[in-house]
């Protein structure tokens, strides 16, 4: 099973960030130097996606303009002799053709964004990156899925999933664990935020996903679910009748960048990681630890 194209949703409004999301999207947050959409490209990059497919908003043409050549700024860099700069510039940005931006035009939900993606993927199987929920290992959470899914084979569909303490199961969608193979399980069940006490298990769905082209078409009659939106979880449910969907327990750390002390925390953790600025992070949080 081949998995050429990912789609990465980023119409949401960022209201668990405000005001910083208030004119610049919540995609492109800076984690230490980068914008988290870029950690999750490169994830997919890493991975052997070769088509990266946004599902924008109003407000979000910068996004575009990332993943575009600045022709004036490279000038200057090779003017001024800032060949490194240039170098990072240059591995960052996609290949010419190898993205696409569709809009979403109303925020109808997680599941309606992948909907709006169906005719760039067409028939094939495919990745949904959520970009707020970063995974700081190597390799990275979608390649130990895609490597899962070429074992499993099929038409197998596969969630990145993390066991989450039972009084947060709520913001989650949850799947209830069925056969166990390593750190891969038959999802026997799913249920998007279930209320407090009602879930099947703690494994929590996380923002990787390899889903079968078929979702598209329980997509499209989809109705709202959970918190009034037209959900994925609620369409994997409808797909989960006819292909087999199994639960990978990733390896790393999952960071979620949508909330303001997941992204403080990943800024550590993603800084600590950098053989660059390691020790002068360490001895600055040492100094604020003893205030
Ligand atoms: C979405 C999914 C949910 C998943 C979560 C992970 O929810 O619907 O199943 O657990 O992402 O971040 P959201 O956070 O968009 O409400």
């Amino acid at each position: 099973m081949k998995i050429r194209k990912a789609v990465f949703p980023v119409a949401g409004l960022g209201t668990r960030v405000l005001p910083a999301t208030k004119a610049m999207p919540k995609e492109m947050l800076t984690i230490v130097d980068r914008p988290l959409i870029q950690y999750v490209v490169d994830e997919a990059k890493e991975a052997g996606i070769e088509h990266f497919v946004f599902v924008t908003g109003r407000n979000k043409s910068v996004i575009e303009d990332h993943f575009d050549r600045m022709y004036e700024l490279d000038a200057t860099l090779s003017a001024r002799g800032k060949t490194a700069e240039q170098e990072v510039l240059a591995r960052d940005q996609p290949a010419a053709g190898a993205t696409s931006f569709t809009r979403q035009q109303a925020p109808l939900g997680l599941g309606h964004a992948v909907w709006c993606a169906r005719d760039i993927v067409g028939d094939e199987p495919f990745a949904v990156v959520l970009p707020d929920e970063l995974v700081l290992n190597r390799p990275g959470c979608l390649k130990q899925m895609i490597e899962a899914a070429e074992k499993l084979g099929g038409n197998s569909n596969l969630i990145a999933v993390e066991e989450v303490p039972g009084h947060l199961t709520h913001n989650y969608g949850i799947c209830g664990v069925g056969a166990r193979q390593g750190r891969t399980f038959e999802i026997n069940g799913m249920v998007e935020k279930p209320k407090q006490g009602t879930a099947p298990s703690n494994f929590s769905i996380t923002g990787r996903y390899i889903l079968q082209p078929q979702i598209f078409r329980i997509l499209e009659t989809q109705e709202r679910g959970a918190g009034n939106e037209i959900q994925l979880t609620d369409a994997m449910i409808g797909l989960a009748r006819t292909q087999k969907f199994y639960g990978v327990e990733f390896e790393g750390e999952r960071h979620d960048c949508g909330s303001k002390a997941g992204f403080l925390r990943a800024n550590i953790a993603f800084g600590m990681a950098r053989a660059d600025l390691r020790d002068g992070l360490r001895e600055e949080m040492k100094r604020y630890l003893e205030k």
